[in-house]
């Protein structure tokens, strides 16, 4: 199983799916920073579906489709602060519980996003 990636591991893009709908579910009634999410639910969600498939080593599917990630340079119209980021990341600790893995799972899954989450910052 060691050579399987994560994508694969936590299953693949039915995963994703309920992942990044728990997740927007959750940011967009966030009191702080569901003031950020301003345009259509369902394409960042597809968005961030796409991206996470590349970003947990599954096929390209973002790049194929919006090019090169360059991820914080497409955060920059957004302001970012450090508390933006700790809530983003409380949305994912609870869209990634919601998912039916074995708890180290979900840990290595979570794991993946504090460090890119804080690079995002840029206010
Ligand atoms: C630090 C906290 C973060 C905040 C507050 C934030 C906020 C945002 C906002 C406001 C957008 C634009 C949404 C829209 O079009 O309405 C966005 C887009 C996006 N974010 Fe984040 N984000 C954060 C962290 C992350 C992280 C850690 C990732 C990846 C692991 C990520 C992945 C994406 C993707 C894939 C998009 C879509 C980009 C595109 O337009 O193609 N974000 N984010």
């Amino acid at each position: 199983m060691e050579h399987q990636t994560l994508y694969e591991r936590i299953g693949g893009d039915a995963a994703l799916r309920q992942l990044t709908d728990k997740f927007y579910d959750l940011v967009f009634e966030h009191e702080l920073i569901s003031r950020l999410f301003k345009s259509d639910k369902d394409l960042i969600k597809e968005k961030q579906r796409l991206f996470l498939t590349q970003f947990l080593g599954g096929p390209q599917a973002y790049s194929d489709v919006y090019g090169h990630p360059m991820m914080r340079a497409r955060h920059m119209p957004h302001t970012i602060t450090e508390e933006d980021a700790v809530a983003w990341l409380q949305c994912m600790a609870s869209a990634v519980e919601s998912l039916s893995l074995p708890e180290d799972l979900k840990n290595e899954l979570f794991d993946r996003f504090p460090r890119t989450a804080f690079f995002m910052v840029n206010s």
